[in-house]
């Protein structure tokens, strides 16, 4: 049998020691291991998107990551961004913006977003659809992801400020 590896990592801003098979995927240890399903899983190969979440503030496809990959890592899924009473700014554009259907896609929508924001990219239409390219939507039609994403990058501005979440443990898009 193969030994576990131990791993210390801060999720959210609260950090957590495990022991974690070697070849244990990132989404699977946040979704089973820390319960924090808002990463969700999709196609497994690095194709749809939806397993999105920054691993030291770059946007990675948690499905590619082993879970040893992120030890000493900060790592932010959709939790850290809002709760449902206290939405994010860019979670309220989504909202606001009808950004979703079914809701599969958002959170790897979101976060993509917030790695755009946080390089402080111009709010143009070909930045949005060249940064969201690999994450796939099977509901909206793009069209209204991207008027939110642009309508959260206006309200930020240069910075990106807005991007920045809340920080929450909660589960958000559980
Ligand atoms: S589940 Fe990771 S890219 Fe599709
Ligand atoms: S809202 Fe259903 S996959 Fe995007």
């Amino acid at each position: 049998m193969i030994p576990k590896v131990p791993i210390t990592v801060t999720v959210n801003g609260r950090t957590y020691e495990r022991e974690v098979p070697p070849r244990l995927h990132l989404a699977d240890f946040l979704r089973e291991d820390l319960h924090l399903t808002g990463t969700h899983v999709g196609c497994e190969h690095g194709i749809c998107g939806a397993c999105t979440i920054l691993l030291n503030g770059d946007s990675v496809r948690s499905c590619l990551t082993f879970a040893v990959q992120a030890n000493g890592a900060e790592i932010t899924t959709v939790e850290g961004l809002g709760t449902p009473d206290d939405l994010s700014p860019l979670q309220q554009a989504f909202r606001e913006h009808h950004a979703l259907q079914c809701g599969f896609c958002t959170p790897g929508m979101l976060m993509s977003t917030i790695d755009l924001m946080q390089k402080g990219t111009p709010a143009t239409e070909e930045a949005v659809r060249g940064a969201l390219s690999g994450n796939l939507c099977r509901c909206t039609g793009y069209e209204n992801i991207v008027r939110a994403v642009l309508a959260a990058m206006e309200a930020a501005g240069p910075e990106g400020k807005a991007a920045e979440g809340t920080e929450n443990e909660a589960g958000a898009n559980g």
